[in-house]
């Protein structure tokens, strides 16, 4: 291996220390929010909800009948991910609610340093949130490695709440 492709492997290896596409969600040990919601959690439930939307039983769970071997690896697949984008939610030194070049957002939208006061206020409760998220993910992951349609089905109908009761506490507090 030469130098180039060495150093290319260390580059790659770091932006996918999170098991993300190399957006800047970490550096170091700054965790920018905003990327770890839009690079990581949100293509992680997206993947699982793909899934789980297309194989729901009557009652709104889990129907096995329309799962196979593909579909529950990749619902374990993605649980892991967001498990792993929780911990290191919950692990990061520093959180900041967005890269310095990713302040911006639409008119009537929480101001991005407005959320970082809501961190800092309180970065402890925002890591046991982000800690019961990876739980919940653990779980899941757990249950669709062993086909349990019926726990499956029913942690995937909880995990809105999940992200909701953080967002409610963080994001938008006063709404
Ligand atoms: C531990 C706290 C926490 C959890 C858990 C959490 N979020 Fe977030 N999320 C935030 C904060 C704080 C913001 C506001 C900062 C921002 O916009 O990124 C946010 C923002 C977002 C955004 C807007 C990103 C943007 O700026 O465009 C999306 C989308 C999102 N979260 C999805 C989710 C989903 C889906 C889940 C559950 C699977 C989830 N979040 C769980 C804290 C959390």
């Amino acid at each position: 291996m030469n130098m180039l492709t060495k150093m290319g492997s260390a580059v790659l290896l770091a932006g996918c220390a999170l098991g993300m596409g190399g957006a800047a969600l970490a550096e170091g040990d700054v965790l920018y929010l905003r990327s770890a919601m839009k690079d990581a959690v949100n293509p992680a439930i997206f993947g699982i909800w793909d899934i789980t939307n297309n194989a729901m039983s009557d009652s709104g769970g889990i129907d096995p009948a329309l799962m196979d071997e593909a579909k529950w690896a990749t619902v374990e697949a993605r649980a892991l991910d967001l498990a792993k984008v929780s911990r290191a939610m919950a692990a990061a030194a520093t959180l900041r609610a967005a890269a310095p070049d990713d302040m911006a957002v639409d008119e009537g939208a929480v101001p991005m340093d407005v959320i970082q006061r809501h961190v800092d206020a309180n970065p402890d409760a925002f890591r046991a949130f982000a800690l019961v998220q990876a739980e919940h993910a653990d779980k899941l992951a757990n249950a669709a490695a062993a086909r349990d349609a019926t726990t499956a089905g029913a942690l995937v109908a909880d995990l809105d709440g999940v992200c909701e009761s953080c967002h409610a506490r963080f994001w938008y507090p006063e709404q």
